[in-house]
């Protein structure tokens, strides 16, 4: 079959996969091919058993893959049959040199511009799909035009607006596609080849344009407000739990205010995931870079928020549980940073399990899907750590519960029976405020929401 397009993507991560796998999906005339550095990634997008899990991921990789949607390993190759290349490579914190723990490290996006450069034959689209400081598109350019070939590349700013666990719903319906580009002649036509991709599904007033660095820009201070959203929140459930105010109900009234919003307004141990804290730290690098220390200091106290909320639940189990958890039983359900992931990128849960070993806590870990990467996120640790997938044996025999992740199945959960199955007194904290805390409370549970008021039997 002749395609219309032919489209590459390199990096087969949680973004790169996904997202292609919704252009193959909706654009069937046009070729996506993703490669990626990382030989067991290819194979195991080959596989029956996909390396990320995402609702609605497998069925849309069964209508595309084979058909216009490949996984390879052959960068080389690729890069020179393909004109439009994405690059959704990882972005992660740097550390190490300068700029360690803040800035970003883009060592694998400069390789990626040099792979590009090295093995390109004809002129080519470049879009920046990972998430990166304002004016990295400037040294993409350099390295590109550093070749000595007529071969022109245009770098185009495209960031990924998508959220773990919803990534196929928010690829099919986004709130918005964000395009920066040069408003040359030649920016203005690539900018018009991308809009052409995206208008197959998505309503054109939905696909926003802007210059390069606005867009780079944009997609950091997109998350910086979403996670100070978060903080903000949690720092008023601290507030809540000193006066008997109800965090629930103070999110209620709040986001009730059309200006404000409903939105990102639970309370909970914090955020987590790959992104909100690295791409914060790269703001604040990047207004400290520029001699701004007061805007640095401001978007620093979201993540100073964010650790303070955890460290508040480490301390209220310890205090709760009559200061000592040494040799105690701890069932911590749910690991993975989010409900309907299994990635535990910096999930609240790693910190946390951490901190309570060190107190000589045994800990039982069940998660639906993350058990595999918290053996690994935990691969370091010498104390006692068990790994159980379903939640009731994880319980039975254990001195407390602690919820990390707001799956919706321990909503649903007999919690009769698992009382019935703990050490007494039995103690529950909802780090996630997802459960009934009264009905636990009747059955017998000394119950600790977060930024609400304890029920205690003691
Ligand atoms: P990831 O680590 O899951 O995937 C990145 C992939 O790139 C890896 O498989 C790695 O092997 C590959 N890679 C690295 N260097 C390469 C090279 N030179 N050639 C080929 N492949 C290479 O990361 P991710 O979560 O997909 O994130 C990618 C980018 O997208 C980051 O900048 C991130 O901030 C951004 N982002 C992520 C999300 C998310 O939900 N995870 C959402 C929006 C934006
Ligand atoms: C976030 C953004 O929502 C995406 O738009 C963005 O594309 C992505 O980062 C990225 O750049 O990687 P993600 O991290 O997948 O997506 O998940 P979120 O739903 O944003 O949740 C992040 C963290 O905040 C989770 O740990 C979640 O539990 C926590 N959270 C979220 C709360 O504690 N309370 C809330 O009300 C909302």
């Amino acid at each position: 079959m002749k395609f219309r397009k032919k489209i590459l993507c390199i990096g087969a991560g949680y973004v790169g996969g996904p997202s292609m796998a919704m252009i193959a999906y909706k654009c069937s005339d046009y070729r996506i091919t993703v490669v990626d550095t990382n030989p067991d990634r290819i194979d195991a997008w080959n596989s029956a058993e996909l390396p990320v899990y995402e609702p609605g991921l497998d069925i849309i990789i069964k209508k595309t893959r084979g058909k216009n949607l490949f996984f390879t390993k052959d960068i080389e190759n690729q890069i020179k049959e393909n004109d439009i290349i994405f690059v959704s490579v990882n972005t992660p914190t740097k550390t190490y040199g300068a700029g360690a723990d803040m800035a970003a490290d883009l060592q694998y996006w400069e390789k990626t511009a040099r792979q590009i450069l090295k093995y390109s034959r004809s002129s080519k689209i470049v879009i920046e799909k990972s998430t990166l400081p304002v004016k990295t598109a400037l040294a993409m350019e350099k390295i590109l035009s550093s070749g000595k070939g007529k071969i022109k590349f245009e770098v185009l700013s495209n960031p990924e607006f998508m959220a773990e666990g919803t990534a196929m719903s928010d690829l099919e319906n986004p709130d918005r596609v964000l395009i920066g580009s040069h408003e040359t002649k030649s920016g203005l036509k690539a900018r018009a080849e991308l809009i052409e991709i995206y208008a197959r599904w998505i309503p054109l007033k939905k696909i926003i344009t802007s210059n390069i660095w606005s867009s780079e820009l944009s997609k950091l201070v997109a998350n910086a407000f979403l996670a100070q959203r978060v903080s903000s929140i949690n720092s008023v459930s601290a507030l809540c739990e000193k006066t008997d105010a109800d965090i629930s109900e103070v999110s209620r009234a709040v986001g009730m205010d059309s200006r404000i919003g409903d939105k990102f307004l639970n309370a909970g141990i914090g955020f987590g995931g790959s992104c909100f804290k690295k791409d914060i730290l790269n703001l604040v690098y990047l207004c400290s870079y520029y001699g701004l220390p007061e805007v640095a200091a401001y978007w620093e106290s979201v993540i100073k928020i964010n650790e303070y909320q955890q460290e508040r639940f480490i301390a209220n189990i310890l205090k709760s549980m009559f200061n000592t958890l040494a040799g105690k039983k701890i069932c911590v359900l749910g690991f993975a940073f989010k409900a309907d992931t299994g990635d535990t990128r910096e999930s609240p849960a790693i910190n946390i399990t951490r901190k309570l070993l060190a107190e000589h806590a045994q800990i039982i870990i069940s998660d639906p899907r993350a058990l595999k990467n918290a053996a690994l996120d935990l691969a370091d640790i010498k104390g006692s750590i068990n790994y159980v997938e379903d939640p009731y044996q994880a319980a039975a025999g254990c001195h407390a519960l602690l919820i990390l992740t707001g799956w919706d199945l321990y909503r649903r959960l007999d919690f009769k029976k698992i009382y019935h199955s703990m050490v007494k007194p039995a103690f529950l904290f909802d780090g996630r405020n997802i459960i009934d805390h009264n009905k636990c409370f009747t059955i017998g549970f000394n119950v600790y929401p977060i930024g609400k008021p304890a029920l205690s039997h003691l």
